[in-house]
């Protein structure tokens, strides 16, 4: 079926992005973003509310090729288990190819669709998710955040990342060029005339911002900070469950 008549938000499609694009994923976001994702993802665990973490249990929802787990693991060397679930079967074998080595009692791998994978209710320390949100349209957001209440224990913490569009920056015009053309011509010359990352830049243009999810999170009960980064490229929400 040609890409243009696909609903881009349908799990199957994004399924299959992510399953072409595996293999460069990790590469490709780290030098697209000239490093900015990896001080993202640093900042986004920061901001994690998780005071003492011994014995603590989480998830890494759209966990990917598990980038965050290094940044969680330095800064809460006390996490005993983190449950990465990611719908993306090429994303979990480059994740266990890599970053799974030395922390196989510690991780988790769940090959499933977030949204409608029955989670058990109450178990989760702390929940982050790192860049998987801007695939979601604003219902999914909604269900997302249900399943974020869903999971986390009362007092538990959550910490969310995501590349955002920088409405009212002036470099904005430069940045938007950058993305919708720049790197796309990039990737069809040298990943084999691929469009797959270009689909990134098409999923921020519609995400926009993260205050759609926050209101969702803020529906479900939830306390929500909202930082924008960098100028609005990218946003940050994190707070807790009340206890
Ligand atoms: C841009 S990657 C982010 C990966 C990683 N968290 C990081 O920091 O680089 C987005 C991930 O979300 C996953 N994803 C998208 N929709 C999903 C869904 N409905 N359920 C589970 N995973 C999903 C994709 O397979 C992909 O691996």
């Amino acid at each position: 079926m040609r890409e243009e008549t696909r609903n881009i938000h349908d799990p199957d499609f994004v399924k299959e992005v992510f399953d072409r694009c595996g293999r460069n994923y990790r590469y490709w976001s780290a030098v697209a973003s000239f490093g900015f994702i990896r001080r993202w993802r640093r900042q986004c665990v920061a901001s994690l509310p998780l005071p003492d973490s011994h014995g603590t249990q989480g998830v890494d929802l759209m966990a990917g090729t598990g980038e965050v787990w290094p940044h969680l693991l330095r800064r809460h060397p006390g996490i005993a288990r983190i449950t990465a679930i990611d719908i993306s079967h090429q994303m979990h074998l480059q994740a266990v190819a890599r970053l799974h080595r030395g922390r196989e009692n510690r991780i988790e791998h769940l090959e499933a669709n977030v949204l409608t994978r029955d989670l058990p209710g109450a178990s989760a320390d702390f929940v982050v998710a790192t860049f998987g949100l801007k695939t979601f349209d604003p219902a999914q957001q909604r269900r997302l955040a249900a399943q974020i209440a869903r999971l986390l224990r009362p007092g538990g913490g959550f910490a969310l990342v995501e590349a955002t569009d920088p409405t009212g920056w002036a470099l904005r015009p430069l940045y938007r060029f950058y993305l919708d053309r720049v790197l796309p011509l990039v990737e069809r010359l040298f990943l084999r005339g691929a469009q797959d990352f270009a689909m990134l830049g098409i999923y921020t243009r519609g995400f926009r911002d993260c205050g759609q999810m926050a209101e969702a999170l803020r529906a479900e009960g939830l306390t929500v900070t909202e930082t924008r980064l960098f100028f609005g490229c990218a946003g940050l929400l994190s707070g807790r469950k009340p206890a």
